[in-house]
């Protein structure tokens, strides 16, 4: 066996089974393949430490693969207790030689704990999903934060904290929000987040979602693409918002739209995608029928008030693999899935490679700009370059054997003219 890296994972004996799953993967990713092909040739990553606080599932792994394929010397750790494949950490030390720290189920303390190994490593650029590095590394380290060259951040929750950041002037390095780019919340975050929170509930409950009454709390990028899923499963969906627009467009798009007070009662799966805190609360527990199912999909597990709902309940069980019962005064039971963690990483697989192939081509199409360009940058949020996201969706087209058309001169001159009239 060659000499290993620095790693804390639950089982190294796992990484064949690991290493078949990210192979599986690779081959829905053709993009990300031929990035990886150009960095190994071209290395514009040479001499860069990475450190990764990702989703660690197959996927992640084909991006790790094509970072150290470009020179960069990577370090990977959890963004979320709960999404780790333990199969896919063990591969990642074993069969390809990238320092890993994830073990599902993390306690918080071990969370942080790999968080730190990571900055250890004095990375140059940082990638991040949700942000929990970034802040780890501002709050703690500030010296060293100084030292990183710049950095990238993988979700909607992650990108608005570090506006937040922005805006208070503690961002230390320029970081290229890769959520913002089209083709990362057009694709992962609707037709990736829609399936895969979909089958997160329905391995963890097996429940027949046709005829259902399914409440999809946030109509964002994700929400559409959860609300969309479960109607096409034949769920009759109701939308909570809070932004008229987006309330009016899930009105048009045939949803009932409602506030959660009047949905709790009629519900039975509610799904969390708002990004926000405390959506599903006493007040709706306390409306809820028997058997009611509540799961979240939004980056952080605050969007359904555990405490709340344990102060309400006199029993509490395990009823299946990722399915928690909570058994209020008066008897009813509310399932709560995937410890009110992200539905579709705790329980399913996450998004399929299809998918993650652009979100991970956009991430590392932003490293090597950052790579060559950060030098020039200040300390503020960047979206990927236009030409970048443009190219990104070309090659997918391209692996997909689409073809699209091109403008003729005569199109072009009458798009750029203001005098061509009726
Ligand atoms: N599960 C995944 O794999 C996955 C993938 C991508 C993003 N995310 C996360 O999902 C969350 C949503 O992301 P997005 O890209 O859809 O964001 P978004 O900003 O496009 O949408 C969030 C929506 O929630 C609404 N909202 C806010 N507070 C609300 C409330 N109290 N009640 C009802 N609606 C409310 C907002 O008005 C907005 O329309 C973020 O936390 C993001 O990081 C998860």
């Amino acid at each position: 066996m060659p000499e290993l890296p620095p790693y804390d994972v639950y089982d190294l004996g796992l990484a064949p089974e690991g290493a078949a799953r990210i192979e599986w993967a690779d081959r829905s990713m053709p993009v990300l393949a031929r990035i990886r092909q150009r960095f190994a040739v071209e290395r514009p990553l040479e001499g860069y430490v990475i450190a990764a606080c990702l989703h660690v599932t197959t996927e992640t792994a084909n991006l790790a693969r094509t970072l150290a394929a470009g020179g960069a010397e990577v370090t990977l750790t959890a963004s979320n207790p709960l999404s780790t494949q333990d199969p896919t950490a063990a591969a990642l030390v074993a069969e390809y030689g990238i320092s890993t720290y994830a073990i599902r189920g993390e306690d918080n303390d071990t969370y942080y704990k790999h968080i730190d190994a990571a900055l250890d490593t004095q990375p140059a650029i940082t990638m991040d999903d949700g942000c929990d590095l970034v802040n780890r590394l501002l709050a703690q380290r500030p010296e060293q934060a100084l030292r990183v060259v710049a950095g990238t951040e993988e979700t909607t929750t992650g990108v608005i904290r570090l506006r937040a950041m922005e805006r208070a002037g503690a961002l230390r390095y320029p970081i290229v929000a890769v959520n913002d780019t089209p083709t990362k919340h057009l694709f992962d975050n609707r037709f990736g987040t829609g399936q895969s929170t979909l089958d997160g509930v329905i391995r963890a409950t097996n429940i027949l979602i046709a005829g259902k009454t399914v409440v999809v709390a946030g109509y964002g990028y994700c929400g559409r693409g959860v609300a969309s899923r479960a109607k096409g499963l034949g769920a009759d969906v109701i939308v909570t918002e809070v932004d008229p627009i987006r309330a009016l467009e899930a009105t048009m798009e045939g949803y009932r739209v409602m506030p959660m007070l009047d949905a709790a009662p009629i519900g039975d799966i509610f799904i969390t995608v708002t990004g926000n805190t405390s959506i599903l609360r006493s007040e709706h527990f306390e409306r809820m029928k028997d058997g009611a199912i509540i799961a979240n999909s939004g980056h952080f597990d605050v969007e359904i008030d555990i405490p709340a709902l344990e102060k309400l309940s006199t029993d509490r069980r395990q009823v299946r693999a990722n399915a928690e019962q909570f058994e209020l005064a008066d008897g009813r039971r509310v399932v709560l899935l995937a410890d009110g963690r992200l539905v579709n990483l705790g329980a399913a697989e996450g998004h399929p490679a299809a998918v993650m192939d652009m979100s991970f081509a956009d991430q590392c199409v932003a490293v090597e700009w950052l790579a060559r360009n950060a030098a020039d940058l200040e300390p503020k949020v960047y979206d990927v370059p236009v030409e970048l996201d443009a190219e990104v969706a070309r090659l997918k087209l391209e692996s997909m054997a689409r073809s699209i058309d091109t403008l003729t001169s005569k199109q072009e001159h009458y798009l750029s003219s203001y005098d061509i009239g009726t």
